[in-house]
């Protein structure tokens, strides 16, 4: 078994992003939206905005209690989309169930839509066209395989879950790199007739234990979206990880796996926007 070391990858990206910012007398503007009651979503908002800072970015948190009306946050958008110190706004999904996602994802300026998730990012992504931005947790996923140099061309990957965050997404950038990209979900029959038969697994589900050892074929390549805080406060994947270590070629472990990647891609995300913005008023 090989471990996937996702703290040291994110490290290093996260080093290249600070070094190219250092070039920059203006610095990137990451606007964040919190508007949830979700204990995972406050964690990772804090910690976004620890490591934008780190990196000299100007990053702005906007928090919200259950009060809040969708026209707060679209005015919200409003303003961020027309102030020139902001490149790059994420609005932290979920949002509490009495606003409207989706509209609220759609008013974001596509040139600053940092998770890729507007319409006109997905659209371009399928059409393998240039998005403004990548979604953070597919692109971080990537990059992770390449840095172990683990082949995905000609590869058969399956995806388990089809979230608009990571499923998706991550299957339309698998295909770009020339895999053969199976999209299972939970009315998926004989999961472990997929499994098997897999070169590589990333599962996005948040089911703790869905993956157990005896899906898994000797030298399988398994990534863990999954993260799920167990009632001992304990963070658990979606895979068996020590039933499975000594049967995957590699496997990534929960926590210390995708989810470093996930903010290092953030902040690359709003690097790359910045730069792109910048260019445009050259
Ligand atoms: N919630 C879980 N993952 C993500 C993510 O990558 N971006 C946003 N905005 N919300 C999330």
């Amino acid at each position: 078994m090989k471990l996937i070391n996702g703290k040291n990858v994110a490290k290093s990206v996260l080093e290249k992003v600070k070094e190219r910012t250092l070039k920059y007398e203006k610095k990137p503007g990451l606007a964040v939206i919190l508007a949830n009651n979700d204990e995972a979503s406050k964690i990772y908002v804090n910690s976004k905005e620890k490591i934008s800072n780190s990196l000299g970015f100007k990053s702005s948190i906007y928090r919200f209690d259950k009060t809040v009306t969708q026209g707060k946050i679209i005015s919200l958008i409003h303003e961020l989309n027309e102030n020139p110190e902001v490149n790059a706004i994420l609005v932290q999904l979920p949002l509490y169930k009495h606003l409207d996602q989706q509209q609220i994802i759609e008013l974001i300026d596509p040139k600053k839509d940092v998770d890729g998730f507007h319409p006109i990012n997905v659209g371009r992504l399928n059409c393998g066209l240039k998005p403004y931005a990548v979604c953070c947790t597919p692109k971080g996923i990537i990059k992770l395989l390449k840095a172990y140099k683990i082949k995905i061309s000609g590869q058969s990957v399956l995806v388990i879950g089809r979230s608009n965050i990571v499923g998706k997404p991550l299957s339309a950038l698998l295909t770009l790199e020339d895999a053969t990209v199976t999209l299972a979900h939970s009315k998926t029959k004989n999961l472990k007739s997929l499994t098997k038969n897999a070169d590589i697994i990333i599962s996005a589900t948040g089911h703790p234990k869905l993956i157990t050892a005896d899906m898994i074929t000797k030298g399988t390549v398994v990534i863990d979206v999954g993260i799920t805080r167990q009632l001992t406060g304990e963070l658990v994947g979606d895979v068996d990880f020590e039933k499975i270590k000594d049967i995957a070629g590699y496997i990534t472990p929960v926590p210390g796996g995708v989810g470093p990647m996930t903010i290092a891609s953030l902040m690359e995300n709003t690097l790359e926007l910045f730069e792109q913005q910048n260019k445009r008023q050259e």
